[in-house]
């Protein structure tokens, strides 16, 4: 069963998130950074226990990424990571929202939901806010990938800037002291 998280649920969906966190899959999340972003948050929830999370989170008019999605090591390979991603998809097109993003090292999962590699500068800046808070920082290896929902209106938004070419994070390290 996938259902809206609670305040309940944010000690599992940090067990979870960081134990693959440890493995350098996903950033960490304190519980501030959860409490903060709780209404985004799905999870899966399994006789009784949350087993799985996801986050939808809203980039730009046109655009929305699939954040912390983590189902527990004891109940991978059951479908519970493809539901979570299928709930965003379901909440994108209940928002309106035409394309989801994903910024992953899990291609051949969201290939099978119809995300497709996109080159990263095609993002908007705003997306890589969360890389000042990454390890990896400008050696970022994740890559990115975009499912368009063709039956939901393409609107008629501002445009986000899309990353300038060689962009490093010490560009935006700059940015957020300034
Ligand atoms: C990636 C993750 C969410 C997948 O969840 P899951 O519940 O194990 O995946 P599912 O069982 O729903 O798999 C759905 C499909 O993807 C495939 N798949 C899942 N993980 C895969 C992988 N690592 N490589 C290739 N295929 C994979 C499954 O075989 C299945 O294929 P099918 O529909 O043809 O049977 C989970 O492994 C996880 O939590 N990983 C660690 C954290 C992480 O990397 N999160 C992603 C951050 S963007």
């Amino acid at each position: 069963m996938i259902r809206f998280a609670t305040i309940h649920d944010v000690p599992e969906i940090q067990r979870i998130v960081n134990s693959h966190a440890e493995l350098g899959k996903m950033l960490f999340k304190s519980y501030a950074e959860l409490y903060e972003n709780l209404r985004a948050f799905a999870v899966f929830e399994r006789d009784g226990k949350v087993v799985g999370c996801v986050a939808l989170g809203l980039i730009w008019a046109d655009l929305a990424e699939v954040r912390s999605l983590a189902v527990d090591d004891n109940y991978r390979g059951q479908g519970i990571g493809k539901a979570l991603v299928q709930w965003c998809i379901a909440d994108a097109r209940r928002l309106e929202i035409r394309k989801l993003m994903s910024l992953t090292y899990e291609k051949t999962f969201f290939e099978k939901l119809g995300f497709k590699v996109v080159e990263k500068d095609t993002l908007p800046l705003k997306v890589w806010s969360d890389c000042v808070k990454c390890p990896k920082n400008d050696n970022c290896d994740e890559i990115a990938m975009v499912h368009e929902l063709a039956d939901v209106k393409v609107i008629d938004a501002p445009n986000a800037h899309p990353t300038p070419k060689g962009l490093s994070i010490r560009v935006l390290q700059g940015m957020t002291s300034a």
